[in-house]
């Protein structure tokens, strides 16, 4: 082809592009007629490659031509589209209809998972009772779940906390306890911490599941006495189920705390006359608890007949179930919106 030849075609190129543009009915045909003669297939690209047997001066004549070409092409198709959205715009106002006497969509907002809610105002009761809140991992070593909180290595404790051992001799930690030992190290005393979180063990049935969340209590400094852990859960129990719940300690064993006590309150549902939830025996099982042993404080290089402390570990979950009268923890976890809306 020679030049003017080339230019005649991108000529004829060019006005049949805008021929096809005007024709379109809606956008996506126009992007396709566009792509026909712009795209890199295009017409005007198998034009193009002729471009480099001409002579320079051809070239340059060529190039030019091609430009304008190819800018009335683009801007033809930017008028079509154009025009066909502002004609489905217009023929929406004037088919569709609103009816604006429609009731509105309401929108639903959650106030949070019972147990998230239920932390939480565990968490401002401790922090109101001068608890500052510590973290630990959810993956813990052997060393502080079990070693530091003096359970020996063939310990029959460590069976009833069974859980999901890691390859490198971590595992998920099955007591939110070991935060006491990594606090100890780390902070200065005296100590006085929560820890919320995660824990995981191999138990499922209506009250327990394989991930719950418990709330560590620690307590470190000098002259702490068993009278110190009575008052402080004391004070949480009146907090929490009410001024006047009665409480009692009951002896029991946990490797890391020497004396061990469990922790009952009054029957909330029966006042103590015996029921289903009770078991009939009036009371209901909160929380463990003791004064830490010498071997853990003195694990965490604190001097025991220096320093003392208590501790306790509650679960969150179990709190709630009494607390909201919720009978099988599942509901906790299942996301069900009509057991959720409820809170
Ligand atoms: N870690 C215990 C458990 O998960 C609960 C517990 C008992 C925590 C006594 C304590 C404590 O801090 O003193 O079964």
């Amino acid at each position: 082809m020679t030049t003017e030849e080339m230019i005649s075609k991108l000529d004829s190129i060019q006005g049949e592009a805008v021929a096809a543009l005007a024709q379109t009915e809606r956008v996506e045909d126009a992007i396709q007629v566009k792509n026909r003669f712009l795209g890199k297939k295009g017409q005007m690209q198998d034009v193009m490659k002729l471009l480099r047997d001409l002579p320079n001066d051809g070239k340059r004549a060529v190039g030019q031509a091609s430009n304008a070409a190819k800018n009335a092409i683009e801007s033809a198709y930017l008028e079509r589209v154009e025009a066909l959205e502002a004609a489905e715009v217009e023929r929406q106002l004037r088919e569709e209809t609103v009816d604006v006497t429609l009731p509105g969509r309401v929108f639903t907002k959650s106030n949070g998972n019972p147990l998230t809610l239920m932390e939480a105002e565990l968490i401002d009761l401790f922090q109101e009772l001068g608890f500052e809140v510590a973290d630990g991992p959810e993956i813990e070593s052997d060393f502080y779940n079990f070693e530091a909180l003096n359970f020996p290595d063939d310990h029959p404790a460590r069976d009833m906390q069974d859980t999901i051992m890691l390859e490198n001799g971590h595992l998920l930690r099955t007591h939110t306890s070991p935060v006491q030992v990594r606090t100890m190290l780390a902070y200065e005393l005296p100590i006085q911490v929560i820890s919320p979180g995660r824990v995981y063990r191999h138990d499922f049935d209506p009250t327990h599941s394989p991930v719950f969340h418990q709330i560590e209590g620690l307590h470190v400094d000098k002259h702490i006495t068993m009278r110190d852990l009575v008052g402080a859960l004391k004070a949480f129990v009146d907090k929490c189920f009410g001024v006047g719940t009665k409480m009692r300690l009951r002896p029991s064993y946990f490797p890391f705390t020497e004396p061990s006590a469990e922790v009952d309150i009054g029957c909330i549902f029966c006042g103590g006359d015996g029921c289903k939830v009770c078991s009939h025996t009036g009371w209901l099982e909160i929380l463990g608890s003791g004064m830490v042993d010498p071997n853990v404080l003195r694990g965490a290089g604190i001097d025991p007949e220096v320093y003392s402390g208590y501790a306790f570990g509650l679960g969150v979950e179990r709190i709630a179930m009494l607390k909201y009268e919720i009978p099988d923890i599942r509901l906790l976890f299942d996301n069900d919106i009509r057991f959720l809306r409820q809170f």
